[in-house]
């Protein structure tokens, strides 16, 4: 039986999501990648023991994830029957459709059809009763944006779900989905874009809209896959995600440019005394727009790894200047 540490709570940092009364971690775990068929169920449950033993309550999930697609959900169902069903009021779990699923016109993008089937799925295959936060994964440009929030507020009514959430929305489709949300009394807890140093986009207006509107921010892949912790500076390491599993994260990403920048980043974080990954997560986190950071790893002492930045000194105005210039 799993005994959590009792100092579980001790050295994490939480930060209010929005204007909502729920706080996350300032690291969030993501089970996308190393959550599927391919990672033994021991590493899967050494994964998630060592992040709760620190505070990260949060687990992140979606229909898709795996390989094949639902697995990790599945893997999920049974790590909540071995370790987690007593401290289920502990942890933040989530979990989001958009994406494709199923075969046929209602296994994608972001009808009522789709989204209800879709929960309905998920918590059969994860255990639980409910969970934390549903998202929209994408936003759906053929669907109106009154009917996929409207499956939202219903799904949170019916209880499936304790809060709605958006991922992957632009500024725009952003301020009507939240505005939607907000008309049918479900405000929206929290967006969930893409932001690491290596990709910006969300500075263009989406963090504006999200401190106006006060909802949450979970940045997802903040170290670009890997990209960011300069494990390919010198070439492709055996155990790395882009010799396993390329699908997401192609050796034609190691172009000079974006080397170049690695190695700028990586003399900055020198000087700072830490390593180029935990330089990007507190770079990430370094506006309190951002509520989490949401990891993924391939094995326990990463996410170890990662907590150094709970102690790490803030980044200072001529780092985030030489940071800034290292990206230009
Ligand atoms: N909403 C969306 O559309 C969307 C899309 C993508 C992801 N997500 C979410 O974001 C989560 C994170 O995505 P991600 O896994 O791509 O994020 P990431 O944190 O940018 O990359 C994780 C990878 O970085 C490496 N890593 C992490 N910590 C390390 C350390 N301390 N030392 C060395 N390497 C380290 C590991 O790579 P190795 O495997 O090489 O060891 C790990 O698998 C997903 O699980 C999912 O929940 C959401």
């Amino acid at each position: 039986m799993y005994t959590p540490s009792a100092e579980r709570y001790q050295q994490m940092t939480y930060r209010r999501c929005g204007r909502s009364g729920v706080k996350l971690p300032i690291l969030s775990l993501g089970l996308w990648h190393n959550f599927g068929d391919k990672t033994p169920f021991e590493t899967q449950q050494a994964m998630l023991r060592t992040a709760f033993d620190h505070g990260i309550v949060h687990f992140d999930l979606a229909n898709n994830y795996g390989p094949p697609y639902g697995e990790a959900e599945r893997n999920f169902g049974k790590h909540m029957d071995a370790d987690w069903r007593p401290h289920r009021d502990e942890l933040f779990l989530s979990t989001k459709a958009g994406y494709d699923m199923w075969d046929g016109p209602y296994g994608d993008h972001g009808s009522r059809k789709y989204l209800i089937a879709s929960i309905d799925q998920s918590l059969k295959r994860m255990h639980v009763d409910y969970v934390d936060v549903f998202y929209h994964h994408r936003p759906d440009p053929e669907t109106p944006i009154e009917e996929t929030m409207g499956a939202l507020d219903q799904i949170v009514r019916s209880g499936k779900a304790l809060y709605a959430g958006i991922s992957n929305y632009g500024p725009e489709d952003t301020r009507r989905a939240v505005r939607e949300l907000n008309r049918l009394g479900t405000p929206c807890l929290i967006h969930q874009p893409r932001y690491s140093m290596l990709d910006r986009h969300i500075e263009n207006g989406l963090t504006e809209e999200l401190r106006q509107s006060g909802t949450g921010c979970i940045v997802f892949q903040p170290l670009a896959g890997g990209l960011l912790t300069g494990k390919y500076l010198d070439g492709i390491p055996e155990d790395s995600r882009m010799a396993r599993d390329n699908r997401f994260l192609k050796p034609d990403s190691l172009t000079e440019e974006t080397l170049g920048k690695l190695r700028k980043l990586k003399k900055t974080a020198d000087a700072r005394g830490q390593k180029l990954h935990h330089l990007a997560l507190q770079w990430v986190l370094r506006d309190e727009v951002v509520t989490s950071a949401l990891i993924g790893a391939s094995r326990p002492e990463q996410i170890l790894d990662n907590l150094a930045i709970l102690s790490a000194p803030p980044l200072t105005e001529e780092e985030l200047r030489e940071i800034d210039e290292a990206l230009a």
